[in-house]
């Protein structure tokens, strides 16, 4: 079953909301929408309302007409942009005019068909442009703080459109950043998670996964959950470039709402799922501390070596149980601390990468005040001991090929990479541990 675009669209926007300083749905007043469509038009008028019960809705059928626009609660600017999306000049000029337009603590709502566009990965390239924006407006340093990208379900349905989003932000005011990254997705994509170092990750770990032992690993450790049935539903956070959600619709059936951070992994992700047109997976740009995932709505949250980007685990965790149904499962593999003493190189790559790493007693304990039961975790070190063996042997003993794809630089990282790692674990500093638990019915 998929909503109406503008019914998705509403309920994104209420969930945008969800502990807000600023408004509440009954406070949501002026609403404004920019479309050439008159139905669409006339349909935003009609469910907003059912929404937000004192809004009113106004509609406009130009950009031109943006700059016209003052203290909207809520803004939807429905497939206007066209060509400006490859002008950073005209975008720049548009962006600026939605922040005038907007109230602090306003949600704006910017919709997109990007399936025609020359570039498949264009959805990473506007999320950064509108993510890192800046501007003046009421003497604050203004800019949209980024709630989620999601994909039109109805495009999905009826036209097998994968690429047709919608972002979802809130106006803010930001203090002046002199940072080389001005957000954390703009720091995974920067660093870590960069276009290039997505494709030599994905040569050395196998197609699809960012994560150690690829495929058959990843279906080794999802088989824990022990009774995935077809029609079922999983989070899968930090979802990468999809190949953990591929694989639990494929072998098992499962439809699979996949999240990730940086843009430039998930763009992967959907550029894939665009070719293979599966509708049994589900992709969103999305921070997993920031989204308010529906409660009690999964079977299963899976999270494959994801969490000690995220500080605040007993956050995370809180929000893992409200979105599992009960009697659902949460299944996490994840970086950890081991038990020696910690050496100052490992501490300086913990802090590099913004790395939070807990050990299992520590997991254990935040499970269980968070109210999960029947918890499990295993120590798989020696295992990922292994694996890293295996992947390091593997780029060395096929060093022409990777550098027919690569440069000697990234070769070099990963292999003194991959060495320091096999070091961190022979000082008991790194762990590799897993988790699995249950909300009570
Ligand atoms: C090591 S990769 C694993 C990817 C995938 N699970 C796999 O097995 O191939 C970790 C992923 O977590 C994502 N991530 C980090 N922080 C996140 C957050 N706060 N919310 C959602 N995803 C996040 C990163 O962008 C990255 O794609």
């Amino acid at each position: 079953m998929s909503l109406s675009i503008q019914r998705q669209i509403t309920h994104s926007v209420q969930n945008a909301l969800i502990g807000s300083a600023h408004f509440q749905p009954e406070t949501i007043r002026n609403v404004q929408i920019v479309t050439k469509c008159t139905n669409a038009a006339s349909r935003f008028e009609t469910v907003f309302p059912e929404l937000f019960v004192n809004s009113k809705v106004s509609s406009h059928t130009s950009l031109e007409q943006l700059s016209t626009i003052r203290n909207a609660d809520v803004i939807v600017i429905n497939k206007v942009l066209g060509s400006i999306v490859d002008h950073a000049e005209e975008l720049d000029t548009f962006l600026k005019n939605v922040l005038t337009a907007t109230s602090f603590g306003g949600v704006v709502v910017i919709r997109e068909d990007l399936q025609s566009h020359t570039d498949p990965k264009h959805v990473a390239r506007l999320t950064d442009y509108f993510d890192v924006f800046r501007a003046t407006v009421d003497s604050k340093n203004s800019g949209l703080e980024l709630y989620t990208v999601d994909q039109v379900e109805n495009s999905i349905y009826t036209r097998q459109n994968y690429l047709d989003f919608f972002w979802v932000f809130t106006k803010k005011e930001f203090a002046a950043s002199t940072d080389e990254t001005v957000t954390f997705r703009d720091f995974l994509d920067k660093t870590q998670y960069t276009n290039t170092g997505i494709y030599a990750y994905e040569w050395i770990f196998g197609d699809n996964f960012i994560s150690p032992g690829g495929y058959e690993e990843n279906l080794r450790i999802i088989k824990r959950f022990g009774d995935l049935k077809a029609g079922q539903t999983m989070l899968d956070i930090g979802v990468g470039i999809g190949g953990g959600a591929r694989q639990v619709a494929d072998e098992f059936g499962v439809q699979v709402h996949g999240i990730d951070l940086s843009s430039n992994m998930l763009a992967v992700a959907l550029e894939r799922i665009e070719k293979e047109k599966d509708a049994r997976v589900r992709y969103s740009i999305t921070d997993a501390l920031v989204n308010n995932f529906a409660p009690n709505s999964f079977d299963y949250v899976f999270s494959r070596d994801c969490i000690q980007h995220i500080a605040g685990t007993e956050n995370l965790f809180k929000r893992i149980y409200d979105t599992l149904k009960p009697g659902g499962k949460v299944l996490i593999t994840m970086y950890g601390a081991g038990y020696g003493e910690l050496s100052e190189k490992f501490k300086s790559y913990v802090s590099q990468r913004h790395y939070f790493l807990k050990n299992l007693k520590q997991i254990e304990q935040i499970a269980q005040s968070t109210g999960f039961t029947n918890i499990y975790t295993e120590n798989l070190t020696p295992r990922f001991k292994e694996i890293l063996g295996e992947e390091r042997s593997r780029v060395e003993n096929n060093m022409e090929e990777f550098l027919s794809k690569f440069s000697q630089k990234e070769y070099d990282s990963l292999v003194r990479g991959w060495t320091d790692k096999l070091g961190y674990i022979a000082d008991d500093n790194h762990n590799w541990n897993l988790f699995l638990a249950q909300k009570p019915f």
